[in-house]
């Protein structure tokens, strides 16, 4: 399959990008930078690991940067997967506008541009393709000082939603990762209490699995998902 995966660099991108290239699947990857441990993989998948440096705070020009030579229409697009995102946390009387306004183009308006683009790739080749999106927990249980960011992917669910709803007839699939918090450089700024609290609010009392969230999001790209469409799968250690 040829998967566009987004946030390819680091954290949970780069584990979603192993673990499909594992699986003998060819990834499109867009991210800003491009550091050792995404070259390692490049150097070990030179014929199946394509990287354009996109920055998607660029919302409006998603077509021109990743449609028009990067992933054209020449590729036939199977899988899309939504996983670049940036938090902006603050408490609800600091919101700024334009911080707002930024982090929305990264997680809102540029994947849904993309979405536009990859569905018409996906009707132009009869593709029954599979899309999933990457939330987080904190749409559902709620964190102080996570209102903005939450909101962003509480969007993202919908728009997931709907999409299946839009598109199923023709085979096509949209779905949602919902993952609790993972040690990577998004939740680097948290204390030790702050992650002993989040910890504690899991019912298996530690940090979600980089590597469960990645195996998660092939499953739901794949075959053996394909009566799975409008969900949101929390991959979450059980938060409450
Ligand atoms: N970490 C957690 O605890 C947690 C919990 C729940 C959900 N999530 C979600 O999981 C997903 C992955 O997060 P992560 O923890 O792996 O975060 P991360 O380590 O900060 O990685 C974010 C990825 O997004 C890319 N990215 C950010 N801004 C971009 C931009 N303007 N243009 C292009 N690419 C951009 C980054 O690449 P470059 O910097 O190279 O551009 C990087 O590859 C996100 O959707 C996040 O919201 C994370």
């Amino acid at each position: 399959m040829n998967i566009l995966l987004t946030g390819c660099s680091r954290g949970v991108g780069l584990e979603i990008c192993r673990v499909l290239l594992e699986q003998g699947h060819t990834i499109y990857g867009v991210a800003r930078s491009c550091p050792q441990e995404f070259k390692d993989l490049q150097a070990q998948y030179p014929e199946r690991l394509h990287y354009k440096s996109v920055d998607l705070s660029d919302s409006e020009h998603v077509k021109d940067n990743i449609f028009r030579d990067f992933c054209s229409n020449r590729v036939q697009i199977d899988g899309f997967v939504n996983n670049a995102a940036v938090a902006y946390d603050d408490i609800i009387t600091n919101v700024n506008i334009d911080r707002l306004k930024a982090m929305y183009d990264v997680n809102v308006f540029a994947p849904i541009m993309m979405t536009k683009n990859v569905l018409r790739n996906m009707l132009l080749h009869h593709t029954k393709g599979s899309i999933v999106h990457i939330s987080s927990i904190s749409v559902h249980t709620g964190y102080k000082g996570l209102a903005m960011y939450a909101s962003s992917k509480g969007a993202l669910e919908a728009f997931s939603k709907d999409t299946a709803r839009e598109w199923g007839s023709l085979g096509i699939r949209s779905n949602v990762v919902v993952p609790g918090f993972m040690p990577t450089a998004m939740s680097s700024t948290l204390s030790e209490e702050q992650r002993a609290k989040i910890y504690a609010r899991t019912s298996l009392k530690k940090a979600t699995s980089i590597r469960s969230v990645a195996e998660t999001v092939a499953f739901l790209l794949s075959d053996k998902a394909d009566s799975i469409t409008g969900q949101n799968i929390h991959v979450d250690n059980g938060t409450i």
